[in-house]
């Protein structure tokens, strides 16, 4: 039994919603720890197929408790749309879907803010959600934030009403439309404290009595460890720590409780927002990953950018990330083509590097250093035994073991659950002990 972090490997889209939803059996709690609905994951499974942005893909699986942590930025309308959709689905959240009550409030004011403050970049943009994810965490780390737990409290007015004069000032200062009315938002707020309230709870005390209890824990982490605000591509971030780290402040759980992270690595690139992108495809074969792998955003529906396989990012993010598992996924986007490109360097001003440059102006006249591999051109989806893959995708998983490091023990030939290979006696199969045949069986066999 193991409490075990999922991570993405590159700049989000990975894929880790429909890992974590494989994953969910052999564990007892799914714990969101960062980020807001900015993320997107989608899970599908026979015909069936959910959207989520706040809330564990965990709530799928009935009776699987699921934890929004204090790490995360909530906005209460977006949550309870997000509930009332699962709720007409059919599923049943009550008694197992907990909000710490540490976790920010997302307010109208910060997507106001976020989207004036991107125009006013121009084509310095971000390239963000637009959800206001950044002036939440910015409003958390000023302390001018309000917990979710906060709501109710009775200075709420009087705290609010601070802010309020500075986010008007800003916004006036960009020349964007005035915010929400501070008593409309007042009675906003009313109307969520009491819908929450059920909900709420100290989920670090629940957390940790679980764990004494013997349960175990999968740690979702949203976007990818690029756009972690230390250690992705600054300023081409998010504004939250989505890599492993982010784990334990996200939620209270200390280090020495988690035992491993999985990571989850496309079989190539994507990205979607402003910022450098050296294997990035403005071509033909661009425009083909981005049709067969269906790369459109799920919050925004934006365009992804699509490009080969950047190991110097994958290693960097494995090593941020201690992963031991990878789980590689969309292989069978790349079935078509007869050559395969991976980056496993970059040339920064005539000098190769194998690591990615911290500052982004060096990062941003990276040029990518490609080795070729040929394609197995052969249909791979739905097949779930990596035995049964053809020769050249044994071949292109093999080197991506060597040159990023760890073991790939889980293959997505396919968007649904049942598309997934699972291999055993390996590192996942050490993590998980018993319950890996648990995972097995909701994979369908
Ligand atoms: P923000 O998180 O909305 O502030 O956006 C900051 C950057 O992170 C932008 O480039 C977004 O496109 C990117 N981003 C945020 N969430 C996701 C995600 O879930 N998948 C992929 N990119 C994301």
């Amino acid at each position: 039994m193991a409490n075990v972090i999922i991570v993405g490997m590159q700049w989000g889209d990975e894929g880790k919603g429909k890992i974590v939803d494989l994953l969910c059996p052999a564990f007892d709690s799914v714990v969101r720890y960062q980020g807001g609905h900015n993320a997107g994951h989608t899970v599908k499974f026979r015909d069936r197929h959910f959207s989520l942005h706040l809330i564990p893909s965990g709530i799928l699986h009935p009776g699987m408790r699921c934890v929004l942590g204090n790490g995360m930025v909530v906005s209460p309308p977006a949550f309870f749309g997000e509930l009332d959709r699962l709720m007409e689905a059919g599923v049943d959240p009550a008694g197992r879907l907990f909000l710490s009550n540490r976790a920010h409030a997302l307010l109208p004011w910060h997507a106001e803010l976020d989207q004036a403050r991107e125009a006013a970049r121009g084509d310095q943009a971000i390239g963000t959600t637009s959800r206001g994810i950044g002036p939440a965490y910015e409003g958390k780390v000023s302390r001018y934030g309000v917990r979710l737990g906060d709501l109710a409290s009775v200075d709420l007015a009087a705290r609010l009403e601070t802010e309020y004069r500075r986010v008007q000032v800003e916004l006036e200062s960009l020349g964007a439309p005035a915010p929400t009315p501070l008593d409309d938002l007042l009675v906003l707020c009313a109307g969520w404290a009491e819908r929450l309230a059920p909900l709420l709870a100290d989920t670090e005390v629940l957390l940790s009595e679980w764990i004494e209890g013997g349960e175990s824990l999968l740690f979702e982490g949203a976007q990818g460890a690029l756009l972690d605000i230390d250690h992705g591509t600054y300023p081409y971030v998010t504004s939250s720590s989505s890599t492993a780290g982010g784990a334990c402040t996200g939620t209270g759980v200390p280090p020495t409780a988690i035992e491993g992270s999985i990571g989850v690595l496309k079989a190539y690139t994507t990205r979607v927002g402003g910022g450098p992108f050296p294997t990035e495809l403005e071509d033909a074969t661009g425009e083909y990953l981005r049709d067969r792998g269906n790369e459109f955003g799920t919050t925004t529906g934006r365009p992804r950018r699509c490009g080969w396989l950047d190991i110097v990012a994958a290693r960097y993010a494995r090593r941020l990330n201690g992963t031991g598992v990878i789980a590689l996924t969309k292989l069978d986007v790349l079935d078509e083509l007869e050559e395969i490109r991976v980056c496993t360097a970059y040339e920064v001003d005539g000098q190769t590097t194998p690591n990615m440059p911290p500052e982004v102006g060096a990062f941003e006249r990276a040029r990518p250093v490609y080795e070729s591999v040929p394609g197995w051109q052969q249909d791979t989806a739905g097949i779930v035994e990596v035995e049964k893959l053809p020769r050249a995708a044994r071949d292109y998983i093999r080197l991506i073991e060597d040159q990023v490091g760890g073991k790939v023990e889980l293959v997505s030939s396919g968007p649904r659950r049942e598309e997934t290979a699972v291999a055993g006696g390996g590192v996942l199969e050490g993590l998980l002990g018993a319950r890996f045949q648990n995972v097995l069986e909701a994979r369908g066999n």
